[in-house]
């Protein structure tokens, strides 16, 4: 390429890092800021000038800050990449403080004997709040469905449980010989009424209100033993951080999304459902010994897409892998802020 010709593809590339809508930022291998273009200066509210040569974990909000420089020595020294040519949802710090939400895509740029990484920032606070809106109207239908199933057939199921079972006393008395008939349609109609009351549950889990997680996770267990046949177990290490409703909603949800995963595509016999606090991590695991997971090319389902999206409201990572020789598990890794931030 000659001179000039040089001259003006460098003119033309500045030109499209300079309007991109996409923020570009790189850094050295020290993760210190070398450049910023006028995008990443709008998300983050900073400079590039006043930033330019300071950390990059001026852009990276607290607890993940602290880890960043130990990501960048661990890549350097092991090549092993958790984040470099893989993209992932994070959250970016403001220079005003705020945080939020962004899609972030790093690469590593060789120049000579220099490594540089390249990160390419979108904010996306918009689209999560769209998220945020159709998943609290599906959840608000699925409660109004529960109520209805709990509070209008249920009772209705309830009154001609109860007319079966006095149909059964009178003709007992009697000595007729139907009563063996009505004693089994009392019986089946009480069958019914369970399965139902524990659908209703599934839908909208009134044990998380009265018992927290812990409470509508064991629900959640005896209804996939007492449902399905299958034997699933709640296990608990540590003690349990007090989560918000929100929050614990989502934690349900993504172990039930999971465990019903393991039944139906897994033909698991047992699973465990496993809570692990340690100081700054909280673990949900949902864990089968069933077909193991392969993904489908066609036709990919929603439910594992809306966990990872409940993961990423809570800021937690989440992966779903074959367990050991069989079965497949579902792993949520939630670094936890500081007691008093544990909010959804
Ligand atoms: N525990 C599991 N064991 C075996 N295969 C699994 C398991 N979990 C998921 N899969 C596979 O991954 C696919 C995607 O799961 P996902 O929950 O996203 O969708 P779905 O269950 O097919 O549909 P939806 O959840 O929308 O009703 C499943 O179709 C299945 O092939
Ligand atoms: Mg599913």
């Amino acid at each position: 390429m000659k001179r000039d010709e040089r001259k003006e593809w460098a003119a033309r590339l500045d030109a499209i890092i300079n309007t991109v809508v996409d923020g570009i930022i790189t850094i050295d291998e020290r993760g210190i800021i070398e450049s910023m273009n006028p995008a990443a200066e709008r998300i983050f509210g900073w400079r590039a000038r006043d930033l330019a040569g300071r950390s990059v974990n001026n852009l990276i909000p607290h607890p993940w800050a602290e880890h960043h420089d130990g990501y960048i020595r661990r890549y350097l020294k092991t090549g092993k990449a958790h984040i470099i040519g893989i993209g992932r949802e994070v959250r970016g710090l403001r220079k005003d403080g705020t945080t939020f939400p962004m899609d972030l895509a790093v690469s590593e740029v060789r120049i000579g004997a220099r490594r540089l990484f390249t990160g390419i920032v979108r904010d996306i606070t918009e689209r999560k709040r769209a998220d945020e809106a159709i998943a609290r109207v599906s959840e608000e239908e699925r409660r109004r469905l529960g109520q209805e199933l709990h509070d209008g057939l249920g009772q209705q199921l309830t009154g001609v449980t109860l007319l079966a079972k006095a149909l059964q006393s009178r003709l007992a008395r009697d000595g007729h010989p139907a009563q063996a008939d009505a004693a089994e349609v009392a019986m089946l109609l009480g069958r019914v009424l369970d399965d139902m009351r524990r659908h209703a549950h599934g839908l909208y889990p009134v044990e998380l209100e009265r018992g927290g997680l812990a409470a509508a996770l064991e629900e959640l267990a005896l209804t996939h033993r007492q449902l399905y046949g299958v034997d699933c177990r709640l296990d608990i290490c540590g003690a349990m951080p007090a989560f918000e409703k929100p929050a614990a909603l989502h934690l349900y949800r993504i172990a039930q999304e999971a465990a019903h995963n393991a039944v139906r595509h897994g033909a698991a016999k047992h699973i465990c459902i496993r809570l692990t606090r340690s100081a700054s991590l909280f673990l949900l695991e949902v864990e089968d010994d069933g077909r193991g997971y392969r993904p489908r090319k066609s036709n990919p389902g929603m439910g594992i897409q809306i966990m990872r999206y409940r993961a990423g409201v809570l800021g937690a990572a989440l992966s779903v892998r074959p367990s050991g020789r069989r079965g497949t598990r579902v792993r949520l890794e939630w670094p936890l802020p500081p007691a008093g931030r544990r909010s959804s």
